[in-house]
């Protein structure tokens, strides 16, 4: 386990303090979901009230490598300066002579976010000169971008080789209950899986195999298995070239007597389409020119009743095409039936947390993770290099 930040000396230190600010944006760089930002607020809480002179850094998106305006952290400074009523200094870069100037002048206290990391190629390549000038800013590391632990960047990775280096609160939040579900569960044990692509889920699935009760696979996904099972599926999703792979999972689930549930019954259409007819089908009756987008309302009882049973449940990807109101219902049923679980319930990042915000139930979840790259490779069983470079 990584050295916890409250272990170090952090007044009238600079911390360098990496944070996962890759925040949605709208085209007037409004930023749409404040999620990631709020969450890193107890650890810059934290130091602040503990007298550190806090350096934020962060990237936003995947710029080419130079400036670029529409990828600016400035509208993240303005928001965090909203939610911790204070002014937060936006720095014109992230290194550099008026950066330097800027983090040497910082009083305990105050807070200063860096540019966008990435308008430096350097920063992606792990650049150890790059890594080593970051370094220079401050006294202290500490990373709380659990979002971001999954890349070996400058700022993630690199950096640690030069400051002494800690877990963030988030980061070691993130790690205890994504570790806990997975490696020291309350049983039965129930994970959900979904998604489009079987392909994005192989290592999650082989890895959950050898540890979960009950596992349950819905939305795109889904129909690779059906289909392994010798079911017609239309149009739906479908990975010919993983095949083989379903049909090994379910051999595995019967030899290990482990329950795997599938849908038994589909909303289709023929289209994705707001205004697409609809119907509600069992999975032997999936027909030639319709695909199935969403788990029907005998899947919805089965899964939401093993779900509300379990003592541990750990969730990664929608039911179902949920961004379009007629193929939701899959998936909030599942969000609702996590609220009402009352053991540990975990949702992986990216999708899965944004349906069950969407649904207003985030703060009924035992822990909603801010990564969704980062999460998907932790539940993988990967040792993830931002954590391992804190050891
Ligand atoms: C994410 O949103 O998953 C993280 O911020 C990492 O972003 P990346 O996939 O661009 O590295």
């Amino acid at each position: 386990m990584a050295a916890n930040m409250k272990q170090a000396e952090v007044r009238d230190k600079r911390v360098f303090t990496r944070v996962d600010f890759n925040v949605p944006m709208d085209e007037s760089l409004r930023i749409t979901d404040e999620t990631r930002i709020r969450a890193a607020l107890p650890t810059i809480r934290y130091l602040r009230e503990n007298g550190a002179k806090v350096i934020l850094a962060s990237h936003l998106g995947r710029p080419k490598g130079g400036f670029e305006m529409k990828l600016s952290l400035a509208p993240a400074a303005a928001a965090l300066g909203r939610l911790i009523g204070s002014p937060v200094i936006m720095a014109p870069d992230c290194v550099g002579a008026k950066t330097a100037e800027l983090a040497a002048a910082l009083l305990p206290g105050e807070v200063m976010l860096l540019e966008n990391l990435r308008f430096h190629p350097e920063e992606e390549k792990n650049d150890p000169d790059f890594a080593r000038e970051l370094a220079s800013l401050a006294d202290i590391y500490v990373n709380d971008a659990f979002g971001s632990a999954h890349r070996a960047h400058a700022s993630t990775e690199g950096i640690a080789a030069y400051l002494p280096s800690y877990a963030g609160l988030l980061m070691e939040k993130e790690l205890n209950f994504l570790g806990n579900a997975l490696n020291a569960p309350d049983r039965p044990f129930v994970a959900v899986l979904g998604g489009a692509k079987v392909k994005d889920k192989i290592a999650v699935v082989e890895n959950l195999l050898t540890k979960v009760d009950a596992l349950i696979i819905g939305g795109g996904m889904a129909y690779t298995f059906l289909k392994a099972k010798g079911y017609g599926v239309g149009l739906s999703l479908l990975d010919e070239e993983r095949l083989a792979f379903a049909a090994e999972v379910l051999r595995q689930g019967e030899e290990k007597n482990m329950q795997i549930l599938l849908p038994v019954d589909v909303v289709t259409a023929a289209a994705i389409s707001a205004d697409a007819p609809t119907s509600v089908k069992s999975v032997s009756e999936i027909g030639e020119a319709e695909m199935a987008l969403d788990i029907g309302p005998e899947t919805v009882r089965i899964f939401t009743a093993a779900v509300r049973t379990a003592r541990t449940v750990l969730w990664n990807g929608p039911m179902g095409v949920f961004e379009i109101d007629a193929f939701a219902a899959g998936t909030n049923a599942i969000a609702e039936a996590m609220a009402a679980c009352a053991g540990v319930t975990v949702v992986g990042g990216g999708d899965s947390a944004a349906a069950v915000e969407k649904a207003g139930l985030t703060d009924k979840m035992t822990h909603v993770s801010t990564g969704g790259g980062a999460s998907l490779e932790f539940l993988e069983g990967k040792i993830l290099p931002g954590v391992a470079a804190l050891k």
